[in-house]
């Protein structure tokens, strides 16, 4: 079954506002961190990702509070299993309320089919397939045995998650303009990664500013640590959001 989801704004879409196109990573131990980063956070940020170390610690009632308290959650949990297993993941994430999950596009066409295919009963849910993780760099892939450089990594699986249906990808900004014109509007580009000038590094290879990753054509930024380390994440956030808007 394919269910229209026209409301949602897949592809680049320059009408979408800056408070949009940010997603906050929540990568925290406790509901009570995660609730102090949202509160300190407040109205300028709407989307939240929870990843595996929030949903190991704490369960699915951290991603029902956040939806309950009017927040769009990304579930990034990339699921990476037998099509019928990650289906039914999916399944389970749908019923949440989640508006994004991952998939690891290595996981295969088939297992990314089932995946979209799962979540069509939930028009406001993206399914985002993970092409190359943005702290691998060239030599990292050659030691796990995925020959050539990261570039033509993210385009092979990006092109293999856009012909199985996914609605969007997840790429490094530096892939974002490649990716755009081989792909088109068609699909959204989320990016990690992401670091304002000066900030620290920390375990990224491949990142870019706030406001290259939207020039090169990213919907959505996810920033962690530079807005949740930061000794004032409201300000952080904010310095993030004008990049945004100027870059828009
Ligand atoms: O703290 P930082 O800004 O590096 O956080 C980036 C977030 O994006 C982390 O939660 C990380 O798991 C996630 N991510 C990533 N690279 C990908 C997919 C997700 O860094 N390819």
């Amino acid at each position: 079954m394919t269910t229209s989801r026209a409301s949602i704004p897949f592809g680049l879409n320059p009408s979408l506002a800056a408070r949009d196109r940010l997603i906050v990573a929540l990568d925290v131990s406790t509901a009570p961190a995660a609730s102090a980063i949202v509160s300190r956070l407040g109205n300028s940020v709407s989307t939240y990702k929870v990843g595996m170390q929030l949903y190991t610690a704490q369960g699915p009632s951290v991603v029902r509070d956040l939806v309950g308290s009017g927040k769009s959650v990304f579930l990034d949990l990339k699921y990476h299993d037998i099509p019928n297993t990650v289906a039914s993941a999916v399944r389970e994430a749908a019923q949440l309320g989640v508006c994004m999950l991952t998939v690891h596009a290595a996981g295969g066409a088939k297992m990314l089919s089932a995946a979209v295919e799962s979540a069509s009963s939930n028009p406001n849910l993206m399914i985002l397939a993970v092409t190359v993780l943005t702290s691998l760099g060239d030599n990292d892939l050659e030691q796990i045995g995925m020959r050539g450089k990261a570039e033509e990594n993210v385009l092979r699986m990006a092109e293999l998650a856009a012909s199985s249906g996914c609605q969007g990808i997840v790429a490094s900004a530096r892939e974002a303009p490649i990716l755009r014109s081989r792909l088109g509007s068609s699909v959204a580009i989320v990016t990690p990664g992401v670091r304002p000038a000066g900030a620290a590094i920390g375990d990224q290879a491949r990142i870019a500013t706030p406001a290259d990753a939207i020039r090169a054509g990213a919907d959505y930024i996810v920033v962690g640590r530079p807005i949740t380390h930061a000794a004032d994440p409201a300000q952080a956030a904010g310095q993030i959001l004008g990049e945004i808007t100027q870059a828009s």
